[in-house]
């Protein structure tokens, strides 16, 4: 069985991460979504809300599974039985910091390879860094992101 992860932050999961997960899916008998938790950043969604998210997102798809990890994502791979992992490229601006961590992670684990999808140009410029800020100042993110994600991320902002 051919399983691959899909890592990332997905704080929160957008159009972008969604196109990758839709392409992917299709290559391996599974993908997993990967969702970092990162102590030392203080993410606008919690762990079980960023997968919540990426979950309903992907209802249409019978073969991912979503799951959270801290640590080295080598590790995750192993316990996951994973040998892939998939990232998207959006600009040469993420070419350079992928590269290094695809070569940092073929040095931890000469098995593990490291497969990179272009994004949809559709796509390209989306993050969800800027998601945030848009919505943060009101901004109408509509088509950037799931329709899950639209209500819950103006609630965050209003709250605060
Ligand atoms: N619009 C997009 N098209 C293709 N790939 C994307 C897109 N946005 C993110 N990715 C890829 O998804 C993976 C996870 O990215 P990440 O969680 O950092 O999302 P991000 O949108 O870059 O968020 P942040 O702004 O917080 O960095 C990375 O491999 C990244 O290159
Ligand atoms: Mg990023």
């Amino acid at each position: 069985m051919r399983i691959c992860v899909y890592p990332g932050s997905f704080d929160p999961i957008t159009n972008g991460h969604l196109d990758i997960i839709e392409r992917a899916s299709g290559l391996f008998d599974k993908l997993i979504v990967g969702v970092l938790i990162n102590t030392s950043k203080s993410p606008l969604f919690t762990a079980e809300e960023r997968i919540h998210f990426i979950k309903k997102s992907c209802t249409h798809l019978d073969n991912i599974e979503v799951d959270s990890f801290e640590g080295l994502l080598i590790d995750f791979m192993k316990q996951k039985n994973a040998t892939t992992i998939i990232k998207g490229l959006r600009a040469v601006s993420d070419f350079e910091y992928e590269f290094q961590m695809a070569l940092m992670n073929r040095k931890l684990n000469p098995k593990i390879e490291t497969i990179f999808m272009m994004t949809n140009s559709e796509y390209s410029y989306l993050s969800s860094s800027l998601v945030k800020e848009v919505a943060r100042f009101g901004g109408c993110i509509k088509g950037l992101i799931p329709s899950v994600v639209e209500k819950e991320i103006f609630k965050k902002y209003n709250r605060r």
